[in-house]
């Protein structure tokens, strides 16, 4: 390398680094690219482009450093409120943008000698968004590492895809209706054996489990009757048996911290309360390590394509941010409303672990900070009586889902169809942020 190009590559560099400087506050208009052309454009030869190479990959690694989203630094000691507003967030550097901006781009540029120094590559496989929403998640439970899906069923088909034919499942017979349908009738075809049993039952619990079960799959509080299942205690039974222990957490986000219960995996449908106004459809599976099993998780992801998209990811970010204060606000109108079905002659049973008449009430109390926002009650005139009940009311809405701000309700068995075991009488409330007085007067006219 002859001494005059070194003086004019270094020449080129100090200037470079000087842009990049100010690249850090802009780097849209002046990103350093230029500085990058005016070393190859001086080099002339392919010889010269090859001895610059160095040059040009130390140049680019500190661009490219400079310019990387910067996550903002949450500590796992801060309290749950602090987290959920920045973790996942950061400073855009490009602009400076406090709300971070979505990335469209379904593809990133390469480096010149072909590598993704900036950790991009295709949309299917990384995204910003994507990649912020995972950190963010995990962060918020503690986890280790989390990969995101279009929709809680991708997230937990993944789950279900990284075990092995022959493999034995343990799942909740009051696990949501999906998850176990998913289970019968595409899992059981390729290859995975499954029980399902009452998971508030330890002693049921411990007695199906097999020298060959590699998961047992729990969901508390459970839909729609909304049983309590001791994480801690199941957690054990499991883990003596040499299985993987899955919560799925989407009734309960915040609420409960499965991995401090001894749960390996969570699971949400960040469709409900991350969300949080039934406007985006997603998913995630949260790791408490990262492992082989976790590691065949995100080759799913990646590999099958069930990914969310950037706007989707971006949209449950945001309503991450305010999920604390909303699971509080839920939670305390869904307490009045049960306290309400509890005393209506004409409601039958009231399924809400905040209840002390609730069986699950003692443990849902040392496991939640609060009860949630989902509950569910029986009429005591069956499915005609329930159905007059959804036909009467005025500010809940007749709908499935849940999480969302506004109030929902729900007969479950014609929603399920055939093989329910709902009772015909039984119908799901999703409680949203309206007055709960209001919500109490239109449930107490509805009911008369
Ligand atoms: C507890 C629970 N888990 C998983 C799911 C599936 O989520 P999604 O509808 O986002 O696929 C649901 C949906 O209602 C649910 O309630």
């Amino acid at each position: 390398m002859s001494g005059a190009w070194v003086a004019h590559a270094s020449r080129v560099l100090v200037s470079a680094s000087r842009r990049n400087s100010l690249s850090e506050r802009s780097p849209l208009a002046e990103n350093g690219v230029s500085a990058e052309k005016s070393v190859i454009a001086k080099t002339r030869s392919p010889t010269r482009v090859t001895r610059a190479l160095p040059r040009l990959r130390k140049l680019q690694r500190t661009k490219y450093r400079q310019m990387r989203f910067k996550f903002s630094m949450v500590t796992p000691e801060m309290k749950i409120e602090t987290l959920a507003v920045h973790a996942g967030h950061g400073i855009d550097p490009a602009t400076g943008a406090v709300a971070t901006p979505i990335y469209l781009s379904t593809t990133f540029e390469r480096d010149i000698e072909g590598t993704y120094s900036r950790g991009f590559m295709y949309t299917r496989n990384n995204n910003p968004n994507r990649e912020a929403l995972e950190r963010g998640i995990s962060a918020l439970e503690g986890g280790a590492v989390a990969a995101a899906f279009g929709s809680g069923t991708g997230a937990t088909m993944s789950i279900l895809q990284a075990l092995a034919p022959g493999d034995h499942v343990l799942a909740h017979i009051d696990a949501y209706y999906g998850t176990s349908r998913l289970i019968r009738e595409i899992f059981l075809r390729w290859g995975l054996e499954a029980d399902f049993v009452d998971m508030s039952d330890l002693a049921a619990v411990k007695k199906a489990l097999k020298p060959n079960t590699k998961l047992a799959w729990s969901e508390t509080p459970s839909n729609p009757l909304l049983k309590i299942v001791d994480l801690a205690a199941v957690a054990e039974i499991v883990h003596d048996a040499g299985a993987l222990f899955v919560c799925d957490n989407t009734w309960a986000p915040v609420l409960q911290r499965p991995f401090d219960l001894g749960a390996d995996l969570i699971l949400h449908s960040t469709t409900k309360y991350f969300g949080g106004h039934c406007d985006v459809l997603g998913g995630i599976v949260v790791a408490k390590t990262e492992d082989d099993f976790v590691h065949r998780i995100r080759s799913i992801q990646y590999e099958a394509g069930a990914v969310p998209s950037p706007f989707d990811c971006w949209l449950i970010l945001r309503g991450m941010r305010t999920l604390p204060w909303r699971m509080r606000a839920h939670s305390e109108n869904a307490m009045k409303v049960a306290n309400f079905l509890a005393q209506n002659r004409k409601v039958a049973r009231v399924h809400y672990p905040g209840l002390q008449s609730h069986p699950g009430h003692e443990i849902a109390a040392g496991q939640m900070s609060m009860f949630g926002g989902m509950l569910s009650f029986e009429v005591k005139d069956g499915r005609d009586a329930a159905m007059s009940v959804t036909a009467k009311t005025k500010i809940f809405i007749r709908a499935t889902s849940l999480g969302g701000v506004e109030s929902l309700i729900e007969h479950r068995a014609s929603i399920e169809g055939p093989g329910t075991t709902s009772a015909e009488g039984l119908l799901r409330l999703s409680i949203g942020l309206e007055n709960a007085d209001d919500l109490i007067e239109d449930l107490d006219q509805a009911l008369r």
